[in-house]
């Protein structure tokens, strides 16, 4: 009967990966993150892309504007700044999880930099192309590759804006040159601030390279101004050779150290529980090397919306109590098996994929960019269906720590290894390497971004089995390790004197109270991340079931569930929400009858 129950989730969880090969045309991109109920303007509610910010609330704004040009944007900052409201940018889909979308209060005013897409001039001399702020990155890289140009590197996903992505300090992965953070490649930018009334209320600011203040605008976490345009400083276009290689992981630790000097654009991926590691070699090649391959990565594909929903329902009765950790474990070994199957996505000539190494120019996304079918595919994460729904915690460490970090991470898994299931189901943690910055905002120093997803329940403060371990690994990154969250993922509680850790955040804060003395485009969240005002934990019931805090009482977690908080298993400096029976598993063996 068992078994008969496993071979049903595993047709289940199969569904949506199936259709992912048979590559549907369309695929409906997602909604609006910005709705206003009055005229399309007045009265706006404001999530981000997953419709769901950590705490689960929706923010709201008194009103909504939709600059066309940098004049209409500046009429626009001035307008806030004279009536002295809270304002923001948004972008055509906010991806970032935590709350940054939000003006502060609930009378603010958004500014969208939706039709802030213009590319404003290239020039193939100097190799510089300048864009409107609200550009998605896929028209970014189009706009650069048509004069010969490459953006070298970039986020693995290319929904993203240029002004969204450049204040998170989002980056791809490499260690070489100046490394894999797009901000590292900006050279110029104008931002538009509030000023006095004998300036009229607004003026834009040119930063040029060598310009001090670059070095704060270039991640701003969106408080300094709305930025209008970005010059970037671009290469010769080029190809990349991918391939990927899966080995165990008995030398991760050492690998750690030396990957991301061995390959340009290299990274690794670890699936814990099936103790290995997904190797990702990937060097630039000239662009005449033969080959016109396509990442058409899996996880960024349109999917049949029917199949999300049913590999979620399949997903959320595993994560059930009932469910055992043998069920769980199974059913992850499929995801991976399937997208390595699949050459993750990639093909050699654009259509099939037939083997390593594959030639590619761009970053992958198709799911934005599909025609609309009416919601019968969409992005994994379309708030408007009930389907997967996840954590994104991002946290870097010194290169110099990450091997000691890895080789903790792995005696924590050794000490139950069927705990760290869930996160082989979601393809493991993926790790990528991003250079020292001088950006206030920037990395102190060379490090590894590690990036873990893994299930969130729809339902607030809902329990999930071993969600202890992951709290512990994530404490013990940014407390043992000195780890820096990522500004556009991550829970409250990552947050809680992370600006502690940038030793030029005080610059930062001197050029935003140059820039914006009235804090207009700061809010009670961007307040608490730079530690001006508050705190980001939210201490209550169950929150740290919800990552709103760590728990310092049984009450943050659910005593009346089971769940108490408990020090860490192997860092004993971590608080977490601990089932009393959740060490126990009752059939071990049914693992290798499979
Ligand atoms: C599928 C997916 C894949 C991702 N992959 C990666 C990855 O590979 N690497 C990585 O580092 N990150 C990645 N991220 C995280 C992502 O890079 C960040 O969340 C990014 O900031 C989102 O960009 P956005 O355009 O959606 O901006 P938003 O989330 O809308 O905005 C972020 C902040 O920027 C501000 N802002 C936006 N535009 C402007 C402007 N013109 N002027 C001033 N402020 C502005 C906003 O007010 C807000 O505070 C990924 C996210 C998703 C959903
Ligand atoms: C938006 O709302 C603010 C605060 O209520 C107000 O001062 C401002 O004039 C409004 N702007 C527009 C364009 O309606
Ligand atoms: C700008 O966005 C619009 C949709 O809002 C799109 O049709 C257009 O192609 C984009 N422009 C560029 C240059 O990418
Ligand atoms: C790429 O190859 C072409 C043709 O072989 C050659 O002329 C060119 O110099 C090469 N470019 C680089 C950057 O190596
Ligand atoms: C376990 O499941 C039962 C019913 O299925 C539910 O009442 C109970 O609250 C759950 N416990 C936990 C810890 O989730």
């Amino acid at each position: 009967m068992r078994g008969h129950h496993h071979h049903h989730v595993l047709v289940i969880l199969l569904l949506p990966l199936l259709a992912a090969v048979l590559r549907l045309a369309g695929g409906s991109p997602p909604p609006q993150p910005v709705k206003c109920n009055r005229g399309d303007t007045t009265d706006c509610e404001v999530t981000n892309v997953y419709g769901s910010f950590p705490d689960r609330t929706i923010c709201r704004a008194a009103n909504a504007t939709f600059p066309r040009t940098e004049q209409e944007l500046v009429a626009a900052v001035a307008a806030a700044s004279a009536a002295r409201t809270k304002v923001k940018a948004a972008t055509r889909h906010s991806h970032s999880f935590p709350k940054l979308a939000c003006p502060g209060g609930r009378d603010g005013t958004i500014i969208s930099t939706r039709f802030l897409n213009r590319t404003v001039a290239v020039d193939a001399g100097t190799r510089r192309i300048t864009v409107e702020s609200g550009m998605v990155l896929r028209d970014l890289i189009r706009a650069a590759a048509a004069a010969g140009l490459a953006l070298p590197h970039s986020p693995y996903w290319y929904g993203l804006t240029i002004g969204g992505l450049l204040a998170t300090g989002a980056h791809g992965s490499s260690l070489w040159g100046k490394g894999g953070a797009v901000h590292e490649y900006v050279v110029g930018l104008r931002i538009v601030t509030p000023a006095p009334a004998s300036q009229g209320f607004a003026v834009v600011r040119e930063l040029v390279d060598g310009d001090p203040d670059l070095d704060a605008a270039k991640v701003s976490l969106g408080v300094l101004g709305v930025i209008s345009q970005v010059t970037l400083q671009l290469q010769p276009q080029f190809k990349r050779s991918v391939k990927f290689t899966t080995r165990d992981d008995t030398d991760f630790a050492e690998k750690i150290g030396v990957w991301g000097g061995l390959h340009e654009f290299g990274d690794m991926a670890w699936l814990p529980s099936q103790r290995k590691v997904i190797y990702r070699e990937d060097d630039r090649v000239n662009v005449s090397t033969p080959g016109n391959g396509l990442n058409d990565y899996l996880g960024f594909r349109a999917q049949p919306t029917l199949g999300l929903i049913t590999a979620r329902a399949a997903e959320e009765r595993l994560e059930r109590n009932g469910s055992t950790d043998t069920a769980r474990c199974v059913a992850a070994r499929l995801p991976p098996a399937l997208f390595e199957l699949q050459g993750y996505g990639f093909t050699n000539d654009g259509v099939f994929f037939t083997g390593w190494p594959v030639k590619i120019f761009l970053t992958p996304g198709t799911c934005i960019a599909s025609p609309e079918d009416g919601l019968l595919s969409s992005c994994t994460w379309d708030p408007r269906i009930r389907g997967p729904f996840i954590y994104n915690l991002g946290f870097s460490i010194a290169l110099s720590k990450a091997p000691a970090f890895v080789a903790d991470m792995m005696r924590l898994r050794d000490l139950n290894p069927k705990s760290f299931c869930d996160l082989d189901a979601k393809l493991g943690i993926l790790m990528r390497f991003v250079k020292a910055s001088s950006a206030y905002l920037g990395k102190p120093e060379d490090c590894v971004d590690f990036d873990v997803t893994y299930y969130r329940s729809y339902t607030d403060g809902e329990p999930r089995p071993h969600s202890d371990v992951f709290d512990e690994l994530e404490q013990m990154a940014l407390n043992k390790y000195g780890a820096i969250p990522h500004f556009g993922k991550n829970r409250n509680f990552a947050f809680d004197g992370a600006v502690r850790k940038y030793p030029k955040s005080g610059e930062f804060i001197k050029v935003k109270d140059r820039f914006d003395p009235d804090g207009i485009f700061s809010s009670e969240w961007s307040d608490q991340v730079l530690g001006i005002r508050g705190n980001p934990n939210i201490v209550g019931n169950r929150c740290a079931i919800e990552g709103l805090c760590v728990c310092s009482d049984d009450s943050h977690c659910a005593p009346e569930l089971g769940y108490f908080c408990r020090p860490g298993k192997l860092f004993k400096e971590a608080r977490v929400c601990s089932n009393s029976k959740s060490s126990v598993d009752s059939d071990d063996l049914l693992i290798d009858e499979l």
